[in-house]
């Protein structure tokens, strides 16, 4: 009987431009790691060094626990050791990341054998305690890894697997981000769009989906094209167009703001200067007297067991 389980969950980055809570994609910049080890006195309990809640119902691992536990009747305490390494509140999927590997621990600690879906299903409910609202586009992505299309009612998962020569650049600007960052970056998006805004996103949306499938970086990161939500968030990331206008001038197929910002990531393949594309967003912060952290990184395959 294992009494013991560690897993790993990557950082995401979601919306891909025009698939706004759609669209996830598990990036290997970063990996919490989550430890659940059964304990003899039911309840919960949380260990960490890191500066999260150690509340169950306030911390998103906590959740995820909490819910499983309540719905596979275990009887069991159980301990939860977290170790953050995906910086929160960056739009790099860090409350994901922990909900998952969360998730993901818990199933192969009762050897559960749930399905992709459940297991985003689950992880997602951990998104509530950060984000006030579920969405499963990191989630999803950091589950199962690779490209995922997020559908709901009900919630079907659809993966595909990237091209071995997708590669990111990402720029971490060094902000102080507001406290609950996802909802305050919710709530500047328009309530109501035009037609052709929506005709806009939804063509490019289904292009870089056939780029995913065609496996074909070029076509997905020219289809990185967000009319709706870029437009309205950007004006919270100091230098957005300049780091952007540099990135498409050093050699990016396309860049837009990752997740709920404010990191901005730039889509390119194995074979471009990479480095010269890192460096050139980082004098677009620059222009905007803002420093920033660069990671050049590649699909990762989601959730595992470290061993
Ligand atoms: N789709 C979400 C958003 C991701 O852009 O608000 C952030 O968690």
């Amino acid at each position: 009987m294992v009494s013991k389980v560690t897993a790993l969950a990557p950082s995401s980055t979601a919306n891909l431009g025009p698939g706004f809570d759609v669209f996830g994609l598990a990036v290997n910049a970063f990996y919490d790691e989550i430890t659940l080890t059964k304990k003899k006195t039911f309840g919960i309990s949380i260990v960490t060094d890191d500066n999260i809640p150690t509340n169950p119902e306030k911390n998103t691992a906590g959740l995820v626990i909490k819910n499983m536990i309540k719905k596979f009747k275990i009887k069991d305490g159980i301990e939860i050791k977290i170790k953050k390494n995906v910086p929160a509140g960056f739009g790099m999927g860090s409350s994901a990341a922990s909900a998952a590997a969360a998730a993901f621990a818990f199933d192969r600690l009762y050897n559960l054998k749930l399905d992709g879906n459940s297991l985003v299903e689950f992880a997602g409910m951990g998104e509530k305690a950060s984000a006030g609202s579920i969405h499963y586009d990191n989630v999803a992505a950091s589950v199962l890894g690779g490209f995922v299309i997020v559908r709901t009612n009900p919630l079907d998962i659809i993966r595909i697997d990237p091209p071995s020569n997708l590669r990111m650049c990402i720029a971490v600007p060094k902000l102080q981000v507001p406290k609950k960052k996802t909802k305050v970056s919710r709530g500047v998006i328009p309530k109501k769009i035009s037609l052709q805004d929506s005709i806009t996103n939804l063509s490019n949306a289904t292009s870089i989906v056939a780029g995913f499938m065609n496996k074909d970086p070029e076509l997905i990161g020219k289809s990185v094209k967000d009319v709706i939500v870029e437009p309205a968030r950007q004006h919270m990331i100091p230098g957005f167009a300049k780091v952007k206008e540099n990135a498409l001038k050093a050699g990016a197929f396309g860049v837009t703001i990752s997740g709920a910002g404010p990191s901005v990531i730039a889509f390119s393949k194995s074979s471009a200067d990479l480095k010269k594309i890192s460096m050139a967003m980082k004098r677009g912060f620059k222009s905007a007297k803002t420093d920033c952290q660069t990671i050049i990184c590649k699909p990762s395959i989601g959730a595992s067991i470290k061993r």
